[in-house]
Order: C-alpha cells, then structure tokens, then sequence
C-alpha cells in the first residue's frame, strides 16, 4: 500500500505534549501541517517550540539550516476545526475522554473530505468505541505514538472492529515513510505495549512485596543481568506512579479483573501518600540534592574454588561457562544435570522453582540458583539465590567462581523464578498471548517491545534464546507454587511445544 503523497495536508487536533511531537515528525517529513488547539494560542505556541527544537537540531549538526526553515514553515496553527477541511490525514491528540473524542469525530466528518483519514493517538480507549457514532467508522484508525514521538520510532496502528483494512494499511505506510517502526494491531485493551509490558512492572512489585531484595538491587539485576535500559522502580517512580497505577488499572478492569493483571498493594500506597515519584521528590527512591543514592547488594568477596565440573546445555549454562573459561577458569565436562558444580555446590539455572524446594526435589543441600543473564559473555553482574538448607562453603564458592570470572555477585532472597527469569518468562507469555488472540503478529509485538519501551530484545525473539521448554517449564513452576490464575501458560506455547519438544520457536 503507498503511503499518502508528501503533498497531502496533514491536521493535528491537540497541541500538547504528543500533538506537538506527532505535527513536528509530519512537518520534517515534509508535509504541511495544520495544528488545532481549543486554547487560545496554544497551537501558536507549540509551533515556536517545534521550532526551537529544530533550531537546537541545527545547531548540533543533526538537521540542514534549510531543512529546518523549510519544516518550520510548513507547520501552521488554525483558530478553527474547519481549516483542516484540506487535510487527508487528522490525527487527534485531545484529552483522553471517550465523550470527547467521539464529539471532536463527528464534528470533522461534517468538515473534511470524504477520503480522509481519521486517526486517534488514544492510549487508552477503544478505537472501536470512538468511531461507534460516526457515519463511516471505517475510516476510523488509531495511530498511537509514543512519547517522546520525535524520538520513539513505535506507532501502533490500530484497527477498529469496523475499521478498513486499506485505511490501516495507509497509516502504516505513511509513518513507515516517516522513518517510523508501525506495527498493526487489533484494538483490544492496552493494544500491545501498554499490554505486554503489565509483567515488567508488576513482577517487580510481587518481588519486593516477598522481600526478595530492596529496590536498588531488583533495578541493579534487571539492568546488569536482563539487560533492560533502566529498572522497573526508576522507571516507575519517572513514569509517576499515578499515571503507572492508573494504566495497570485500567488494563485489569478492560479485561473483567483477570489476574494476570492484578494492581499491586505496594503501588497504591505509594499513590495514597502522593509519593507519585520524581514529579514529588519521592517514590520508591527519594530525589533532591540531599537524597542518598541506594546501593544495590553485593556480596562480600569469597575464594575462588580450586575445582569445578560443568554439565552442558545450550543456552545460558554454555553461555555462562564460556565466561568463566574466558576468565581462565579451568572446567572439566561432566555428565549431570546441566550447571556447574564446585565445593559441594551445584549451580543451576532456576527453573521457576525456589532453590529451597528444588534443593530438597534433587536430594542435593548445597543448591544455589542463577538467574537468567541477557549476554552472559558482558554481563557485569550475576544474582543467585541459595537454598535454606545450603551450606555456608558451597554458597561461598559458588560466590567466589562467579567473582574469579570478574561478576559482581548479588543475592536474592530464594523466592521462585528469581528477578530476570521470572519478568522474561511473563512478559514472553503475555507476547504469546496476544499473539494467540490475533491482536498482532509475532513480529509485531517484538518490534513494539524494542521500539515502545526500549527492550533489549523482543519478548518472543528472548524466548525462541532461552528455549521454549525452560519458558513453559518455569511458567509452570510458578503457577504450582502460587497457585495463581496469573502465572497460567499461554496456550500457544504449550500447542508449539507439543508440536516439536525440541525445537519450538517463534521465529526464523
Ligand atoms: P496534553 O494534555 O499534553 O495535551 C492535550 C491538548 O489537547 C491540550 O493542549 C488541550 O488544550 C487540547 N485539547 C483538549 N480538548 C480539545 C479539543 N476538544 N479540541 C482541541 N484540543 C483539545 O495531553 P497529551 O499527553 O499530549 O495526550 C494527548 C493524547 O495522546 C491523549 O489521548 C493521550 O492518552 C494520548 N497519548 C499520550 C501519551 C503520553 O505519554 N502523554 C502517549 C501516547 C498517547
């Protein structure tokens, strides 16, 4: 499908935080925009900070000083709706308010011309709902950027139940040739970020209502270990948590309260004493030039055992050993359940199950459990937990190994599925979950969980590099513990793994 011609009008209704980045993204690439505000000059406004913007871009070599004139001055605010009756393309960016929405729709109807697009950058509400009155909701999309929509390369387009197929396909080849990643998407609550993402914060949250570890070391592990830009509490305490809480809800009440999605405890109290995160000078970390920065645990240094013996197994534990060879660590291959053992100790890949429990299933005291690395080969740290019933010098070898490879060595208290396995495993599962409610393609939810939110790796992509078997086996480990609907495994990965045990994946 072409995109729209560079020479179409494009109209954006809302000139705020994300009207303002979507008209600044149309206008460099080249078409003229018209922006609506109902405050008085706010449209105004917006422009000369886009044109600030680019006057900054121009300044640090990132954008032509012609360039950057031209896009200024394609960029016009309109005191009224009925200037945007040229425009092939309105996107919306008003309040989030289902009522009003739908009036600002019917209202452009009566305006442009019969084929123009509608698009809502709606983050919450159905864009089914919104076109349900107008008089051709197929013309209806929503096109959800992210914020800052300058710089993040995500747009969701989302269809509608009586969207067109053709009028979706437009959209995301016109934000293709806007340098954008679209994806399309079915509208269903959360579409696809706002979805699968639910499982990075809320593991996180159950973690420390179980006192695995204190906030700066579960950020500390999911940033050294998995991978992630930033940990789950920043990113909490920036996002704000009113506006976090409020999206977790929401995502819970759209779906008729299913568990996977249950708001936390710990949240809520954050939000009933205002402590809403940076914006307050206090969330989980507290800001300000007084504020002490917390320290994310390490454990002391130990020595490093004289012997150890590795059983293989593709993936993490091979992984893991040619780190420590790397390191000079001398490793003798034996047959055992794929780990590393040293001093008693056997070392092992959690599994969902907690050291403790898995100590006593294996008949082995000195159990201690890793956590799942993003690159083994890079990783600065690693976090282990230790079985009740494991002896002080196996734990302090096994300690030690990891030190003598140059790891920092964080211990978690022994709560099942550990930190990073356990968010991977339900952000993995919730990507096939969408995956196998048709509300996008596999691809799709991969490239918006990198492009969205800035993950390491896509969720199914990560999954397809830890094996599908260890996903589904850890899944079920935690709904044995639990006893929760939450950690139930997506039907679509226990249908691929009966179909190939071996070598289910999800993609190439
Ligand atoms: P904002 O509050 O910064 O801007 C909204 C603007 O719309 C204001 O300037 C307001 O005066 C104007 N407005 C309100 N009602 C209007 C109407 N009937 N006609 C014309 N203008 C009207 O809000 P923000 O953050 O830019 O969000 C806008 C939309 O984008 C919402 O639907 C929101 O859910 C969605 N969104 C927000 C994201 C974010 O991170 N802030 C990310 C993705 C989507």
């Amino acid at each position: 499908m072409q995109p729209l011609p560079r020479n179409a009008t494009i109209a954006v209704i809302g000139s705020g935080a994300m009207g303002a980045g979507i008209a600044q993204v149309a206008a460099t690439a080249g078409h003229q925009v018209v922006l609506f505000d109902t405050r008085p000059d706010a449209a105004a406004q917006a422009i000369d900070a886009i044109g600030a913007t680019y006057a900054k871009l121009v300044a640090k070599g990132r954008m032509g000083a012609v360039e950057s004139d031209l896009a200024r001055e394609r960029l016009r605010p309109i005191a009224s709706l009925q200037d945007a009756a040229g425009a092939l393309l309105v996107i919306e960016a008003i309040v989030e308010d289902l009522a009003v929405k739908r009036a600002l729709f019917t209202e452009l109807e009566g305006i442009v011309g019969e084929r123009c697009i509608l698009a809502t950058n709606t983050s919450s509400i159905s864009v089914t709902a919104i076109g349900a009155q107008l008089a051709h909701p197929e013309r209806l999309v929503g096109m959800h950027f992210f914020n800052p929509a300058p710089l993040m390369a995500l747009v969701e387009v989302v269809s509608g139940l009586a969207t067109d197929r053709a009028v979706a396909e437009v959209v995301h080849a016109t934000a293709e040739s806007w340098g954008k990643s679209p994806v399309h998407a079915r509208s269903t609550p959360g579409f696809i970020v706002n979805r699968v993402a639910r499982p990075f914060y809320a593991e996180a949250l159950r973690l420390l209502l179980e006192q695995s570890a204190d906030v700066a070391t579960l950020d500390a592990v999911l940033r050294d270990c998995g991978g992630f830009r930033m940990g789950p509490f920043e990113l909490m305490d920036l996002i704000g948590h009113d506006v976090n809480f409020s999206v977790t809800k929401s995502v819970f009440a759209a779906y008729f309260g299913d568990p996977r999605f249950t708001p936390s405890v710990l949240q809520q109290e954050l939000v009933d004493a205002g402590f809403l995160g940076r914006k307050t000078g206090r969330g989980f970390y507290r800001y300000g030039e007084q504020a002490d920065k917390p320290v994310a645990q390490c454990e002391p240094s130990c020595m490093a055992p004289k012997t150890v013996k590795y059983a293989g197994a593709a993936g993490s534990v091979d992984a893991l050993a040619a780190r420590l060879q790397g390191a000079g660590v001398d490793l003798t291959v034996i047959e055992a359940a794929p780990g590393l053992y040293c001093d008693g100790a056997a070392i092992l890949l959690t599994d969902g199950r907690s050291a403790t429990e898995r100590a006593q299933a294996d008949n082995h005291r000195d159990t201690v459990l890793f956590d799942l690395l993003f690159d083994a080969a890079s990783a600065p740290r690693i976090a282990l937990a230790r079985a009740d019933q494991c002896s002080e010098a196996a734990w302090a070898a096994a300690v030690g190994l990891f030190q003598a490879a140059g790891l920092t060595v964080t211990r978690l208290d022994d709560v099942p599925g550990m930190a990073v396995m356990r968010t991977v495993a339900m952000l993995a599962n919730e990507a096939a979950d969408v995956v196998h409610q048709g509300v996008c393609s596999a691809r799709a939810v991969d490239i918006a969980m990198q492009k969205g939110v800035n993950y390491p790796r896509g969720p199914l992509a990560w999954l397809d590099a830890i094996g599908m078997g260890q996903v589904v086996t850890v899944l079920a480990n935690l709904a044995a513990t639990y006893g929760e609907d939450r950690y139930r495994v997506s039907p679509l990965l226990r249908r691929k793994l009966a179909a190939d045990p071996q070598g289910a994946r999800f993609h190439g």
